[in-house]
């Protein structure tokens, strides 16, 4: 009888670990903002290949303009709108940290040398 209940109280605990939410990692974190707050101008591939890329002339990660950015320098270009401090990108006005910053910064690169 005994023994049934520990097995019971092990098979419980064991579910209860295995439907515990995992942290999410800085990566997942990464894409999932890009895809929200980012992809509509940028392109869900980084390429600048949407109708607001064109109409507003942006870059794509993988040009020269922004790989040879460092990774600092993304990340300020993301957080506080870069050198030109473009109002529409001063991110950590709106909420993101300067670790999402710098894990978005990494992201864009990484957009940027895939094909
Ligand atoms: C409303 C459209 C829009 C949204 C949303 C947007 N961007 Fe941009 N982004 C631009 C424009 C316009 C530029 C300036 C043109 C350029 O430099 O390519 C730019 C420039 C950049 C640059 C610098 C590129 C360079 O040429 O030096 C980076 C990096 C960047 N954006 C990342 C992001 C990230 C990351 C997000 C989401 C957190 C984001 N952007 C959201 C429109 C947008």
């Amino acid at each position: 009888m005994s023994t049934i209940r520990v097995l019971l109280a092990g098979l419980t605990a064991l579910l209860f670990i295995l439907t515990l939410p995992r942290p999410a990692s800085a990566a997942d974190d990464s894409a999932q903002i890009y895809k929200v707050r980012c992809a509509a101008c940028h392109g869900v591939d980084g390429h600048a290949g949407t109708p607001m890329a064109r109409k507003q002339n942006i870059h794509s990660f993988a040009s020269a303009a922004v790989q040879k950015k460092s990774t600092d320098e993304l990340a300020d270009c993301i957080l506080n709108g870069g050198k030109e401090r473009r109002a529409s990108h001063t991110f950590a006005t709106k909420g993101l940290s300067v670790e999402q910053g710098a894990s978005l910064a990494a992201y864009v690169r990484q957009l940027g040398r895939r094909k």
